[in-house]
C-alpha cells in the first residue's frame, strides 16, 4: 500500500508491506522506493516494510528547508512517529547509508538493527566534495539530462549493463524522474556530510555490511574494513551485483538479510 504523510510540511510518500519487525529501507541517490521493488514481496513475509521516498526525491515533495543528511535522518524518525512504529532495522543503501549513521546517532532508541548496504562512513574528500557543489550548481543551471547516462555505468556491475536491462531502464528512469533542485540540494547535503569513521566501534547493536562484489562506488575494500572497526558486525559481499546489490542479485541480497534476522 503506497500512501503520503505529512512531515516538515511536506508529502512524504510510503509504500508499506507485510507484518513483523518493522524493516525501513532507505533508497540512494538520487533514487526512490522503487529501487527495493525485488525486496518487497520477499521480505514482507517476515516482515513489516517501510520503504519511503525521502524528501524530495520519488513522490515526496520536496520540504521547505534545505536538505541535509541530520534532517533527512529526523524526519524518518518522525515519520515512525506518525506510523506508531517505535523501533526499526534500519536497511540504508548508499546515501541511505550516510543517513543510518545519523540515525544511529541522533535516535538511538529506536534502532534494533543496522544494515549498511554499498555505502561508507568516510566523509567526501576535498575533491569529490568538490565536484559535488560543481554538479549542484549544474543541476540548478541545466538541469539533469545527462546525469542518468552518466552515472549508469557506475551504479551496476558491468555484466548487469546487459542482464538485468529491465532494472537498468528503471533507475534510469528514476534519475531522470527527479526534481533538479532535489540533486542539487542533496549534493549540497552529502558534500558536507559529517565522517562517521569514529562512531563505528561504538555501534553496538547488531550490525550487518552488505556490499555488491563488483561495487566500484563503495568498494568491498572499503565496506569490509568499516565493518571490521564495527564490533561484532558481519559482513557479506553480494556476487554479480555492483553499487545496486538488492537490484542486481536480489536472491543473494534478501538471504543475507533473512540469516542476519
Ligand atoms: C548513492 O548511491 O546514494 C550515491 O552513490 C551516494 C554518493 O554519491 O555518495
Amino acid at each position: 500500500m503506497q500512501h503520503q504523510i505529512k512531515i516538515n510540511n511536506a508529502n512524504i510518500n510510503i509504500l508499506e508491506a507485510g507484518k513483523g519487525p518493522a524493516l525501513l529501507l532507505v533508497h540512494g541517490f538520487p533514487l526512490g522506493h522503487t529501487m527495493w521493488q525485488h525486496q518487497i514481496e520477499p521480505l514482507s513475509t517476515s516482515f513489516r516494510i517501510i520503504c519511503p521516498d525521502l524528501p524530495g526525491f520519488g513522490n515526496s515533495e520536496l520540504p521547505p528547508q534545505p536538505i541535509s543528511i541530520e534532517n533527512l535522518a529526523d524526519s524518518l524518525a518522525m515519520l515512525l512517529d506518525e506510523l506508531k512504529v517505535k523501533t526499526v532495522t534500519f536497511c540504508g543503501l548508499s546515501m541511505g547509508g550516510y543517513i543510518g549513521w545519523q540515525f544511529w546517532k541522533r535516535h538511538p532508541e529506536r534502532l534494533d538493527r543496522l544494515i549498511a548496504v554499498d555505502t561508507r562512513a568516510a566523509a567526501d574528500n576535498e575533491i569529490t566534495a568538490r565536484g559535488r557543489r560543481v554538479q549542484a550548481e549544474s543541476a540548478r543551471q541545466h538541469g539533469i539530462a545527462k546525469l542518468a547516462d552518466e552515472m549508469i555505468p557506475k551504479l551496476f556491475a558491468e555484466s548487469n549493463l546487459q542482464n538485468r536491462k529491465a532494472e537498468v531502464e528503471l533507475i534510469r528512469q528514476s534519475i531522470s524522474q527527479t526534481n533538479p533542485a532535489t540533486v542539487a540540494q542533496a549534493q549540497l547535503a552529502m558534500a558536507d556530510r559529517v565522517d562517521a569513521s569514529a562512531w563505528l566501534p561504538e555501534i553496538k547493536i547488531p550490525t550487518l555490511f552488505i556490499v555488491g562484489q563488483h561495487d566500484s562506488i563503495t568498494t568491498p575494500e572499503e565496506m569490509r574494513a568499516n565493518s571490521e572497526q564495527a564490533t561484532g558486525s558481519r559482513f557479506v559481499a553480494i556476487s554479480q551485483a555492483g553499487h545496486l546489490s538488492p537490484l542486481e542479485n536480489p536472491a543473494e541480497f534478501n538471504q543475507a538479510l533473512l540469516d542476519f534476522s
